[in-house]
């Protein structure tokens, strides 16, 4: 296309559809030097209807080339939230000699059995493609796993469990997740049951997804799950469980309820397979609260940046951390550092002095002392965003309040917080700022937030305050090329 992606709005450093309406991420696998990404997707408008998987591809994980259509509705349904695996054994037999199939797996939700009110109306269906992702044909055997009579019985995720040689499909199944084993890909088993009693149940489960991830040479398994609603600030999020899996059940010591991202905008996230040890992971940069309301008019929404998840012990408690990907840094233009000592002067600094605004850019300080801080950032006309850490809560916050549109929903305007998970005196953020969203990594990936924010004219001013017991050690800017 000749689009230029530069509507007003329009994300520059995140995935956003040409046109029309996106939801979850979805079949992420990593495949012969490609990323591939397809995801929820309503090519017939800018709200949620009957959903097809679009389809995107990378070399870098960071500039994406638009695909055709990769699944369309069918006779069993429209095509909702899965997976993507690289079934490199040929297990399910779709591969002709020597060729690798691509193999997505899917919820197939049959809107006629919904209105005629059936229970089964979602089911697992798998479909595969022999020409890296290009084109993909359905299983004739589908279903692969039908629905036993719940409503929600959705989002398959699926792994090879190389220890137990078979493949093990993450689904939600209502207020729990249900792990089945498979040696092919087609014929699947139930094997157990997680969650009834466990974790955030203020909404529906979906969208999970099951890793290991090693820390200090141990092997931990790491259980995402969606919630929509009773997220920690309102409408979509996703929470985590660590624990063990052995093949068949996967156990938890975690008392509490622990999120990825506290912000109101990622959701549905789930990893990239095929990447080996490495786990990154990408959202919905969205909450269902408003997500067919936001205020953009040829396409609706888009996906966070990629994140490298890792685990961090404290004080005996296994966390996980998010980090924006690394090859995010390819798009760095000249960093801007400034001297701590012209903060210190005054407690407040004009970062617009520096580098020029309106633009993408990250933003990253280090401080020796914790203390409050705040991250402004405003136009002529009025609106303003803030974020940053008040250290008498002990809490991270984004306030949105006056940012810019929210006539849109009566819930967007108003102030997120986020738990401060680490009791250390020096401190670290990062911040990922495009045209309408901003991501925040405090703590070493610790405490993230991801906020939208929709200003009626792009913010051109930046300013930093921070308390006097605050001792900023490095401040850098770096303004961020378009990925378009
Ligand atoms: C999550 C979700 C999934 C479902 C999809 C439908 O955002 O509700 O559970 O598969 O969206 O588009």
């Amino acid at each position: 296309t000749n689009l230029k992606y530069n509507e007003h709005h329009r994300p520059q450093l995140h995935f956003s559809p040409a046109a029309k309406w996106m939801n979850d991420p979805n079949g992420m696998v990593y495949f012969q030097g490609t990323y591939h990404l397809f995801y929820q997707h309503f090519p017939g408008g800018t709200t949620w209807g009957p959903m097809h998987w679009g389809h995107a591809t990378s070399k870098d994980l960071v500039h994406w080339q638009q695909k055709p259509i990769a699944l369309y509705p069918d006779s069993l349904g429209y095509i909702f939230s899965g997976s993507a695996v690289a079934d490199v054994n040929n297990t399910s037999g779709f591969g002709k000699k020597g060729q690798v199939p691509l193999v997505a797996i899917f919820t197939h939700h049959d809107p006629k059995g919904e209105k005629e009110g059936k229970e089964n109306f979602q089911n697992q269906s798998i479909a595969y493609s022999v020409d890296n992702g290009n084109t993909w044909t359905k299983y004739a055997g589908n279903p692969v796993v039908k629905n036993p009579g719940i409503r929600d019985f959705r989002d398959p995720k699926v792994m090879w469990f190389a220890a137990g040689k078979k493949w093990i499909m993450t689904l939600a199944t209502k207020d729990r997740i249900t792990f089945y084993s498979s040696p092919d890909l087609k014929n699947w088993k139930k094997e157990s049951e997680f969650g009834e009693q466990r974790g955030a149940h203020g909404g529906v489960w979906e969208c999970p997804d099951l890793f290991p991830l090693a820390l200090n040479g141990k092997t931990y398994w790491v259980l995402l799950v969606s919630i929509n609603p009773g997220g920690p600030n309102g409408g979509s999020a996703t929470q985590y469980f660590i624990g063990q899996f052995d093949g068949h059940t996967f156990k938890s010591d975690q008392q509490q309820t622990r999120w990825i991202d506290y912000g109101p905008d990622n959701y549905a996230g789930i990893t990239w397979s095929n990447t080996g040890s490495r786990k990154i992971f990408l959202g919905w940069m969205s909450n269902w609260n408003y997500a067919n309301e936001v205020p953009t008019d040829t396409w609706r929404n888009s996906a966070t940046v990629p994140r490298d998840l890792g685990l961090v012990n404290i004080k005996g408690q296994i966390l996980l951390t998010s980090h924006p990907s690394p090859e995010l840094n390819k798009l760095a233009g000249k960093p801007v550092a400034i001297a701590s000592s012209e903060i210190a002067k005054t407690g407040s600094l004009k970062v617009t002095n520096h580098i020029k605004l309106p633009g993408q850019y990250t933003l990253e300080f280090k401080l020796d002392k914790i203390d409050s801080y705040s991250i402004e950032m405003f136009n002529d006309q009025g609106e303003k965003l803030i974020l940053g850490y008040n250290k008498a809560e002990d809490r991270y916050f984004i306030d949105r309040t006056h940012a810019g549109l929210s006539g849109f929903n009566p819930g967007f305007a108003g102030i997120a917080y986020a738990p401060r998970l680490t009791a250390a005196s020096s401190g670290d953020l990062k911040l990922v700022v495009d045209a309408s969203s901003v991501e925040l990594f405090a703590d070493q990936g610790l405490t993230v937030m991801t906020s939208l924010f929709f200003p009626a004219k792009p913010y051109q001013q930046l300013i930093i305050k921070v308390n006097k017991e605050t001792v900023v050690k490095r401040l850098v800017l770096a303004p961020m090329k378009s990925i378009w």
